[in-house]
């Protein structure tokens, strides 16, 4: 018995000593092994007198338990020092300086949609938001889009049930209506935001882009008042006077329509931008059809408008010369970073 005392001290000591997870290892297979003390003990067992017997095999698992046991709470000590080592800093000089925080910057359609409500703002012109995901009625019929019109195309229009009776907005054309529903005119008003259409994607197309909608209505507006307006907004895009030209566009909810194209900013005798033209297609517009006051509840016969359709995604990408619409919504930030 005090053999197996001796032992177990012996044991203990050896367990308080050890170092590592490795250490431990060694003595558990020195002690529990298959050729270890404990399984040399048991061996020893039928050479004892049957009276001993039972006590030295009692003696001899105790000796098993006490090491397991000893070797567990090392291990847990171990342990425990370990994450208190880290904890407390080892390693960490605390008077190098700390990593700067990134800081993030404004992405570049938020940038120009702020200059130009800033803009359209100081002309009296109303901010206004409409909803994404619109009724067909705003994105189709009230804005006279006829249900032949290849734009009523699933293959251009996101449908959000089967009746078409939700849509993703192919245009921000929708808030037009939605705003002569709301504001008392006259009134202006410009609408920047997301739309979406269904179609391949590829450099100069994406599925998801923004507009800004712009919108004037009031008492004997002509395409004078539109031409000027036109101007203004050029100035306040490029800094200065660029000349500007009215080619016929159709879109049902204008008449007339109009693509209008600005001199290209960036060169006089052409160059890749205006694709040697010296011209850049630069926004549709027109002055809004009597259909389309009607469905926004005002009287043709007093009331007259213009709207235009500036492709907001599209100005950025001539401001910053950005050759990938879609870089603008990819999110990468090696991108993002640049501005
Ligand atoms: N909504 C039209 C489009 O997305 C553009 C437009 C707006 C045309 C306003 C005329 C007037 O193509």
């Amino acid at each position: 018995m005090t053999d197996i005392q001796t032992l177990a001290e012996k044991a203990r000591a050896e367990v308080a000593a050890a170092a590592d997870e490795e250490a431990l290892k060694a003595i558990e297979r020195a002690y529990t092994g298959k050729d270890g003390v404990v399984a040399g003990l048991l061996a020893a067992i039928p050479t004892l007198d049957p009276s001993e017997r039972r006590a030295a095999g009692i003696a001899a698992n105790g000796l098993k338990q006490t090491v397991l046991e000893a070797i567990g709470s090392r291990r847990e000590e171990l342990a425990a020092g370990a994450l208190a080592a880290r904890r407390s800093g080892e390693g960490f000089d605390p008077t190098l300086p700390a990593p700067r925080p990134s800081r993030g910057s404004l992405h570049p359609l938020t940038r120009v949609t702020r200059e130009l409500e800033d803009l359209f703002a100081s002309m009296g012109y109303e901010v206004l938001d409409g909803p994404e995901v619109e009724l067909g009625h705003y994105n189709f019929e009230a804005l006279n889009i006829p249900a032949d019109h290849p734009a009523r195309d699933s293959q251009d229009t996101f449908f959000i049930d089967p009746e078409a009776h939700l849509v993703l907005r192919t245009h921000t054309s929708p808030v037009q209506v939605r705003a002569m529903e709301r504001l008392e005119p006259p009134f202006r008003a410009i609408a920047p935001g997301k739309v979406f259409r269904q179609e391949s994607t590829d450099a100069s197309h994406d599925h998801t882009f923004y507009q800004m909608e712009g919108l004037v209505i009031g008492e004997d507006i002509s395409v004078a008042h539109l031409i000027g307006a036109m101007k203004t907004l050029l100035r306040g895009i490029f800094g200065r006077e660029l000349e500007v030209r009215l080619r016929p566009g159709y879109f049902p909810f204008v008449e007339p329509g109009f693509e209008l194209d600005a001199r290209c900013p960036f060169c006089e005798e052409g160059c890749s931008v205006c694709k040697r033209t010296t011209w850049i297609e630069l926004l549709p517009c027109g002055l809004v059809h009597p259909a389309v006051l009607r469905a926004g509840g005002l009287d043709p016969e007093r009331w007259s408008g213009f709207a235009f359709g500036l492709g907001l995604s599209r100005l950025v990408m001539l401001r910053y010369g950005i050759d990938d619409v879609r870089h603008l919504m990819g999110g990468d930030l090696r991108f993002l970073e640049q501005f």
